[in-house]
């Protein structure tokens, strides 16, 4: 029975997968508009500022998104019905450090169906001298240098890596911190970046935790490579921050499998749902607890990503202050500290897992994750495991059958040269219920 349910449940999600096509055309424009903005793009590029424009277009109904390290990085996701659609950026008003607002325009008869925000404000190093690997348990310490160390990602210097990438995707770089403190020269090349890919059809990620994704999302990957830690033990977290237009409160909600053949070792999804009763018409964010400590990901570097109670903004003042220098203000302008119209949460991820040696122990760690428009991708139960199941529970019914009908026969043959014992009726009675 069970295992009829399994081929089922299979046939039900393949049928589900191939009818949601949704397939998009990504374009990817880096720099967009500044060649009708000369002279402000060339000091916004002094500035260090990075800019990537892409459309995800689907007929009448299409994704927009804008990429900035301006502030902090940060991924604006615009959904938009119509054709044609597009983004206006003014450079004029991207360097206005007094405002960004107005700074993003969609353009053209397309109307604005949803619009959401991914944020990074800041980089979180701490010193776990008790080896917990866990935020809340740094509450206890004394909020000082002793044991934080914590970055703008606005002080460092963002730099564009594209074209060298695969397909539809581009690193945000930063090798360099503005009026470093700390000696960042001492390991030598050291880097944290941002990989964006936007998807524009389904599939899944080739590197582990091998997400699976569909045509309304980007995947990033966030990597903190060789960098110096302030500490012996140190260990990283990033603060993010999810704006979504939608009143509703957010949920992060965490899903069990008994399946780990993408993922191995790793039972578990994340999602970050802006609005849990809508998910069709809401954005998301989306990842498994686990990160990498080598570039070559594999179960024996896996350590553990912690997520953490959502925040409210309006009660973090500062954190609104840094969303004001981020292109969330852009795109969602006044509406921004709405909260009728838009709902703002902000947690920490921390990467590291107890007796994992250490952020130090490799120099290195790889956090994959994805943002996207509409229901987040499940995994669906993998075929070795429906086939194992199905061995598992199928074999034995198999064998006692079996084993009854030759049990049945035997009987039979022998009953025409032997006495039939009462029980023999038992026998048949067994088989039946077998
Ligand atoms: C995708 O966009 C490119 C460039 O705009 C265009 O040449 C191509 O025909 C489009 N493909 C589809 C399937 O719309
Ligand atoms: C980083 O950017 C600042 C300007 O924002 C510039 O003064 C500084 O030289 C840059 N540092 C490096 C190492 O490029
Ligand atoms: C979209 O653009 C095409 C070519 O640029 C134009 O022919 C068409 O009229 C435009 N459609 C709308 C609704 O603006
Ligand atoms: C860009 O912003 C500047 C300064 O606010 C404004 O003067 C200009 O008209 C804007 N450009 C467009 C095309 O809207
Ligand atoms: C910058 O933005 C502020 C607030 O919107 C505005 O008053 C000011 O004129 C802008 N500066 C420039 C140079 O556009
Ligand atoms: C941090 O606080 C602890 C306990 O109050 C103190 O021992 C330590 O010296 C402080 N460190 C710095 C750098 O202020
Ligand atoms: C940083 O490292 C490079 C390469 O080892 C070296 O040439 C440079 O002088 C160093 N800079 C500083 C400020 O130590
Ligand atoms: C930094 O990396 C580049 C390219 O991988 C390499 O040529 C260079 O020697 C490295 N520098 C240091 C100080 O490790
Ligand atoms: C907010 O920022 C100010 C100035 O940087 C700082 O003094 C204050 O402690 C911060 N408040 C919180 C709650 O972090
Ligand atoms: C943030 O921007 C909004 C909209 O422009 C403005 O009303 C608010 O005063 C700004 N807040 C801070 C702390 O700058
Ligand atoms: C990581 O960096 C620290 C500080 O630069 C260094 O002491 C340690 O040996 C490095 N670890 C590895 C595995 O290279
Ligand atoms: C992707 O977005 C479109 C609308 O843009 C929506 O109709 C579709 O259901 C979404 N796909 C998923 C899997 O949510």
């Amino acid at each position: 029975m069970k295992s009829v349910l399994g081929v089922l449940l299979f046939i039900v999600t393949f049928v589900a997968v191939f009818c949601d096509v949704a397939n998009r055309n990504v374009t990817l424009t880096p720099m967009p508009d500044c060649d009708k903005y000369k002279l402000e793009c060339d000091i916004a590029k002094d500035k260090g500022f990075v800019v990537v424009f892409a459309t995800a277009y689907a007929k009448g109904d299409s994704l927009l998104y804008a990429f900035s390290s301006i502030g902090m990085p940060t991924i604006a996701l615009v959904r938009v019905t119509g054709d044609n659609a597009s983004m206006h950026f003014n450079w004029t008003k991207l360097i206005n450090e007094s405002s960004l607002e107005e700074a993003i325009t969609i353009e053209d008869h397309t109307k604005v169906a949803y619009r959401m925000g991914l944020a990074f404000p800041r980089l979180l190093e701490y010193n776990d001298e008790d080896d917990q690997a866990d935020l809340k348990h740094m509450n206890s310490k004394p909020n000082n240098a002793s044991y934080w160390k914590i970055r703008d990602f606005s002080d460092f210097n963002w730099s564009l890596d594209y074209g060298s990438q695969t397909k539809n995707a581009f690193i945000l770089t930063a090798t360099s911190e503005q009026g470093s403190l700390i000696d960042t020269n001492s390991t030598g090349n050291w880097s944290i970046s941002f990989k964006f890919t936007v998807q524009g059809g389904s599939g899944r990620d080739p590197e582990l935790p091998s997400l699976k994704f569909g045509a309304n999302q980007t995947q990033f990957d966030f990597v903190i490579s060789n960098f110096t830690p302030t500490y012996a033990s140190s260990r990283f977290a990033v603060e993010t921050v999810l704006v979504s237009q939608s009143s509703s409160e957010m949920n992060v909600d965490t899903s069990k499998s008994i399946d780990d053949e993408y993922s191995p070792g790793v039972f578990q999804m994340i999602n970050w749902l802006s609005n849990p009763s809508e998910q069709q018409s809401t954005g998301f964010v989306q990842w498994k607890p686990v990160c990498y400590t080598t570039s070559d990901r594999s179960r024996s570097t896996a350590t553990k990503v912690k997520d953490y109670e959502l925040l409210d903004l309006t009660e973090q003042e500062n954190i609104t202050r840094y969303l004001n220098s981020s292109i969330v203000l852009s795109i969602f302008g006044a509406d921004l500290y709405n909260e009728k119209v838009v709902t703002s949460r902000a947690t920490n991820i921390s990467f590291g897992l107890s007796q994992d040696r250490f952020y130090d122990n490799t120099n290195y760690t790889v956090w994959s994750a994805a943002i996207g428009f509409g229901t987040p991708p499940q995994d669906a139960i993998s075929m070795t495991v429906i086939v194992t199941i199905g061995a598992g529970l199928g074999l034995p019914v198999i064998i006692l059958i079996l084993g009854g009908v030759y049990t049945c026969v035997k009987k039979r043959r022998s009953k025409q040269t032997e006495y039939e014992p009462i029980t023999g009726t038992v026998d048949r009675t067994e088989l039946v219920i077998n």
